[in-house]
């Protein structure tokens, strides 16, 4: 028998298995979820603060407006769920605003960060409990019965659902309503379509610091899997793609070269590309018809004067 040691050993690791697979397609792709190693996991911070990036300042602007209105909609509900929570400052806004919630359930994978981000809660609003649930929500996750017991309102921000397919977010969405349970309300941030300047230039700032991120997918490629990609030789692309209704972003081959990670060996010609990112944009009435064929029923869609963004309120059904 294999000790289950030497099993562990040789059985390659999902990052290697994930980029060995997508470089094999006929449109080369890395997961995006591999983006958000430390270095890109800063770097992320940085877009969000760039002129450019208007998603979170205008989503943040929304919660700040409509908040008191908002959170009149969870009257009596005790417990915030936030899937993906990253920093709370989001849900700080929504539990000022609602103080008879008196639980937070932050829902992440990146243990550490939850644990930072709920100390500094109990700090700042001592009446709250924070219950982290480390966890990826794209799988499917039970809540403690703490709070499954309890009538909650959950959070999923920041245009998170954009970066899944219509048919996986409404996939997503089904699973939200099965973990939150009956009388669930979920506030959904959904980033809509525009001008695609304005878009293209969110994925593209002057500064770079979105090409930067972009390209660190292969710096951390070349670190962790011991690969060979030339930096220089690739650049950051983001372009809308107006069939899908979709922001994507691409790492361009410079010239045609080639790249190796352990004996395998890949191709690229000049102009190649490979897929990193993908971000839906949607108008309020296709994000509703998209929620409501997840099993929710929309309530109502707050949005800012320009109409860049809307905060979805919705209701299982
Ligand atoms: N969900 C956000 C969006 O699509 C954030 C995001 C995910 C992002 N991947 C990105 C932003 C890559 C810039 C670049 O806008």
């Amino acid at each position: 028998m294999t000790p289950a040691s030497s099993l562990l050993r040789t059985r390659p690791s999902a990052f290697l298995d994930d980029v060995l697979t997508g470089l094999a397609r006929v449109q080369k792709s890395i997961p995006p979820k591999y983006f958000y190693d430390e270095h890109g996991s800063r770097l992320f911070e940085q877009i969000t603060q760039t002129p450019e990036y208007y998603v979170t300042r205008t989503e943040l602007d929304i919660l700040r407006g409509f908040a008191p209105e908002i959170a009149m909609l969870c009257r009596g509900r005790t417990v915030l769920v936030e899937f993906g929570s990253g920093n709370s400052a989001k849900a700080r806004i929504f539990l000022n605003a609602a103080p008879w919630i008196d639980t937070y359930a932050p829902c992440d994978i990146s243990a550490e960060f939850i644990a930072e981000e709920a100390l500094a809660l109990a700090r700042d609003l001592p009446r709250v409990v924070t219950l982290p649930v480390v966890a990826d929500f794209a799988s499917r996750i039970a809540l403690p019965e703490v709070i499954r017991s309890r009538q909650s309102a959950a959070l999923f921000l920041g245009s998170t659902i954009g970066n899944y397919r219509p048919d996986e977010a409404v996939s997503l969405l089904a699973k939200f309503a099965t973990t939150l349970g009956r009388d669930a309300l979920l506030f959904v941030g959904v980033d809509l379509l525009k001008d695609t300047a304005v878009l293209e230039r969110a994925y593209d700032d002057a500064a770079g610091v979105t090409a930067a991120f972009n390209l660190n997918l292969l710096r951390r490629i070349n670190r962790e899997l011991g690969a060979d990609f030339d930096l220089d030789q690739f650049t950051h692309r983001a372009i809308f793609n107006p069939l899908e209704s979709r922001i994507e972003m691409h790492l361009v081959s410079r010239r045609r070269q080639h790249v190796h990670i352990g004996s395998r060996r890949f191709a690229f010609s000049s102009g190649e590309t490979i897929h990193t990112e993908n971000s839906y944009k949607y108008t309020v009435s296709s994000f509703e018809e998209l929620a409501r064929d997840a099993g929710w029923r929309p309530l109502q869609a707050w949005t800012d004067a320009a109409h860049r963004f809307c905060v979805q309120g919705l209701r299982r059904a």
